[in-house]
């Protein structure tokens, strides 16, 4: 009876979570958007991230993208490849044979994305709750496709660029195809920041060196880049150390979303957004490389931060590009890029050579360079010899005079800068005819808002969906043994059979514990109270109400609790039982529970955290395979973990599942076995064994590793995230440091990390018989046998077919 309760629990939350995942954050096979101004895209299960078609600005294109739907101006932060804009009508369409498939409004496929089969979307390794992307799964849950693997522009907190990977810059704010700039960590640890041929996609100029790099396989050369959970970025070098891009306590901890985009002016950008804000919030920069683009960029092939002729004016580390005067831009789309003359600059006028002579007058610009482009140069030189060896070749378009020297220049300039130095001026020659520009009023036009065009897409993930997996509390104690009503007894056992157990008398124990004074904890059992006898700190357990059961089945479990002795077992100093009352009494344990001090304030260091761990694993084999009676433990979580004065993990309330009441099932105080930590068995018709304490042990290990409750981190209303998934996914994407949020100290001691992790993905296998016993993870643990890839631990599977 009590079992088919169970299912029909089971079976509910099974269904809940279907459905859940159909209403949103998840699509099926067949699922399609059109591109309209009003189609409504697929959410992240957050609802904070769209998948869909957004119209780009001013135009009938849309673009198919990710981006943050809760933010007013939608910034997106994923697009495929090269941000092909379709026309409105084309089609997204999820397909069995063919995968994500973008047709145009004819129904051709438009080519370009690399997409691939399968259903289901799903976000994963949103531990902190603001991360996402979007991830196509395949029917046995393995995942197909990551949007992380392919950045746009954008990265996002959890994603990482490995050797070889990178990042183009848009070519402006409604252009998604690739601009001018990239970022790369190259194969040799450096990450680059460079220009590129627009055409070719040859890259030009480097303009920032990480320095991370060796030309032999150097232990401090850069193996990825990473953009934490926590919003910092750097580079981690292959022996595990980091160069910190973002400076340490610059980002802002709360709520807020993070991204970090190559801007279409060619600066790398860590921003920054407030979740919750009324409206007018902006994006805020926490972070931006190079320190200097308009000097950084330097190099003989290419214009500088802004394009050829253009001058570039440096302010809040934006490059602003302003054509100088006599010069005009020639897309006004892009205001950074090219500027052309207003006159006619060749030396060839009205079909004859002419070097122009009295028709030719400077604009003079103060403070003014092109840094490259001279081709000829006078040192000394008066400003005066400097314009009229200037005026008298005709090749030459500008002359720039500093310091008394004098340097030639011709068109197309480059590297245009302001304001760098002072004492420098540029003299560019015109037609007087086609003149005159020396008048302010002739300037090129001023560009719009200038934060809005440069403001380039940003990132966006999604984040997401989580799978419940709520596995309801049981009892575990019901299943084992039903105990039978008996006389009670009014006397302490003090005729103890087969026990060398000290009996204690009630008085002793109400003196003992100041009259059950100074409560250490409570338990589903019942309250466990501090006391001293003779010298010594106790823990006194004293059950709630009390099954009235024989004396001798609970002298027979006091016995076999009590002919234990083992470490990493809490030891058990004596009861009483009356049959009324009954009372076990501990040591006391100085450093409480493993809950406490895994949740508390200051995070352990992960040498305690695995020591701690081994010991729990060790004291579990002892329970399981060394004591003489075999004793599932039924209920193995934090709070049962106790931490003695050298921080030696013991278990305690081992064997306490067979004497828990039998008739306690059938209520709610009766539940034991803790949600979040029951292994899958007890919601099926298959036989308990000590492979639900190595479930539970593996859960246990989970937060051990990471410092998280099994089922805590709520990342919104609608979601609890679930440490076992959590985990798969970060094992999966080779993310331990999302998982373990970073702890430097277990990425550096990263094999045993792997293997801690690895271990705990056994141990949660569904299948019970593929979960290790407490002996092999003992082994695994230490490092004596070698650990297999595991299998997805998946409880549910995704059935979209
Ligand atoms: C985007 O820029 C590229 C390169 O300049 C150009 O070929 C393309 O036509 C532009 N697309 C739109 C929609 O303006
Ligand atoms: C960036 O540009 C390079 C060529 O310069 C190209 O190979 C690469 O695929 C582009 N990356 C993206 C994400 O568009
Ligand atoms: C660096 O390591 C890679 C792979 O381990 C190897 O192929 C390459 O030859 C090594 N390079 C040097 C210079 O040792
Ligand atoms: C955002 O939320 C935080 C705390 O949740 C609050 O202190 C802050 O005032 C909120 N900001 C806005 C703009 O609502
Ligand atoms: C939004 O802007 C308006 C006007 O600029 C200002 O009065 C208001 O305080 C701002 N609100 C917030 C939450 O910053
Ligand atoms: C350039 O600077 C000189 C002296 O500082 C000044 O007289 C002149 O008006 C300036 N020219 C312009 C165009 O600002």
């Amino acid at each position: 009876m009590a079992l088919i309760l169970l299912r029909l629990v089971f079976l509910t939350i099974f269904l809940g979570f279907i459905a859940a995942q159909q209403k949103t954050g998840s699509v099926s096979v067949g699922a399609s958007l059109t591109a309209t101004a009003d189609v409504k895209p697929w959410l992240s299960f957050s609802g904070e991230f769209a998948f869909g078609f957004q119209q780009v600005q001013g135009t009938d294109n849309f673009l198919l993208s990710i981006w943050y739907d809760k933010i007013p101006d939608k910034t997106i932060i994923w697009y495929p490849e090269e941000g092909q804009m379709v026309p409105r009508g084309s089609k997204v369409e999820l397909l069995r044979e063919s995968g994500l498939v973008l047709t145009d409004p004819q129904g051709a496929a438009v080519k370009g994305l690399k997409f691939y089969f399968a259903p289901g979307l799903k976000s994963s390794c949103t531990g902190t709750g603001y991360t996402g992307k979007f991830v196509i799964f395949g029917s046995n849950s393995r995942k197909i496709w990551d949007s992380f693997d392919y950045p746009a522009d954008t990265l996002l907190p959890s994603q990482v660029i490995e050797r070889g990977g990178g990042m183009n810059s848009t070519i402006s704010a409604t252009n998604f195809s690739g601009g001018r700039f990239q970022l790369r960590l190259l194969q040799d640890g450096n990450l680059l920041l460079n220009t590129r041929n627009i055409l070719s996609g040859n890259p030009l100029v480097d303009y920032y060196r990480s320095g991370t790099s060796d030309d032999s396989n150097s232990s401090t050369s850069g193996e990825r880049v990473i953009f934490d959970a926590t919003g910092y970025m750097y580079i981690l070098r292959r022996n595990g150390e980091r160069l910190y891009l973002t400076q340490r306590g610059s980002v802002p901890s709360g709520d807020y979303y993070h991204r970090a985009t190559l801007d279409s002016d060619g600066v790398f950008r860590q921003y920054y957004y407030p979740k919750n804000s009324t409206g007018n919030a902006s994006w805020e920069v926490v972070l931006y490389i190079p320190d200097n683009i308009c000097e950084d960029i330097r190099g003989n092939i290419d214009s500088g931060a802004c394009g050829f002729n253009n001058v570039c004016n440096l302010q809040d580390g934006r490059p602003n590009c302003k054509c100088p005067r006599g010069f005009s831009i020639v897309n006004p789309d892009d205001p950074n890029g090219d500027c052309k003359p207003d006159f006619t600059p060749s030396c060839y006028h009205e079909g004859r050579f002419d070097n122009g002579g009295d028709m030719l007058g400077f604009i003079e610009l103060n403070n003014t360079d092109w840094v490259f482009s001279d081709y000829g140069n006078l040192d000394p030189s008066s400003e005066q010899t400097c314009k009229s060896i200037c005026l008298e070749d005709c090749f030459c378009a500008v002359a720039i005079y500093r310091d008394a020297k004098c340097w030639k220049k011709r068109l197309p300039l480059s590297n245009g800068i302001m304001g760098a130095t002072d004492n420098v001026k540029a003299f560019v020659k015109y037609r007087i005819a086609e003149g005159p520009f020396q008048n302010p009023h002739r300037l090129p036009r001023e560009r719009k808002d200038q934060t809005s065009l440069v403001l380039v897409v940003s990132v966006l993930l999604g984040t997401s969906v989580f799978v419940i997996f709520v596995l309801i509390g049981v009892i575990c104690v019901g299943f084992f043994v039903i105990y039978k009503k008996k006389p009670r007894n009014t006397y302490p056992i003090s005729k103890a059979v087969e026990t060398n157990l000290p009996p204690f008398t009630y008085q002793e124990l109400v003196e003992a514990t100041d009259g059950f004074k100074d409560e250490l904890g409570k338990g589903g059992f019942g309250i466990v109270y501090k006391g001293v006898i003779g010298k010594k700190i106790v823990a006194v357990k004293k059950f709630n109400t009390v099954v009235h059961d024989s004396d001798k089945e609970f002298k027979t479990e006091v016995d076999s609790i009590v002919k234990t002795h083992h470490k990493n077992l809490v030891q058990l100093l004596g009861y009483y039982n009356d049959g009324d009352q009954r009372l076990l009494v501990y040591e006391y344990m100085s450093n409480g529970t493993l809950a406490m001090f895994l949740f508390g304030d200051t995070r352990p260091t992960w040498r305690q955290r695995s020591y701690i761990a081994v010991g729990i694993a060790k004291g579990l084999v002892y329970l399981h395979e060394e004591c003489s009676t075999q004793i599932i433990h039924c209920d193995i979580k934090p709070q049962n973990i106790l931490l003695d004065d050298y921080f030696n993990a013991k278990i305690s309330d081992f064997g306490l599942a067979k004497l828990l009441m039998m008739n306690q099932s059938h209520t709610n105080t009766g539940i034991r076995g803790t949600k979040g930590y029951v292994a899958p068995e007890w919601f099926r018709n298959t036989p308990i064994t000590v492979k639900v304490d190595v479930y539970s042990f593996g859960v246990l290990l989970l937060e051990i590793v990471s410092c998280r409750k099994s089922l805590a981190f709520e990342t919104d209303d609608e979601g609890v995230a679930v440490l076992t998934d959590l985990a798969w996914d970060c094992y999966q994407e080779g993310r331990l440091d999302a998982f373990v949020e970073n702890d430097l100290e277990a990425l550096n001691d990263h094999k045993k990390l792997a293997t801690f992790v690895t271990v705990g993905l056994w141990c949660v296998q569904e299948n019970s018989s593929l979960r290790p016993t407490m002996r092999k993870v003992i082994q695994m643990l230490e490092g004596v046998i070698d650990v297999a890839e595991p299998p997805c631990p998946c409880s549910l599977s995704i059935t979209s077919y």
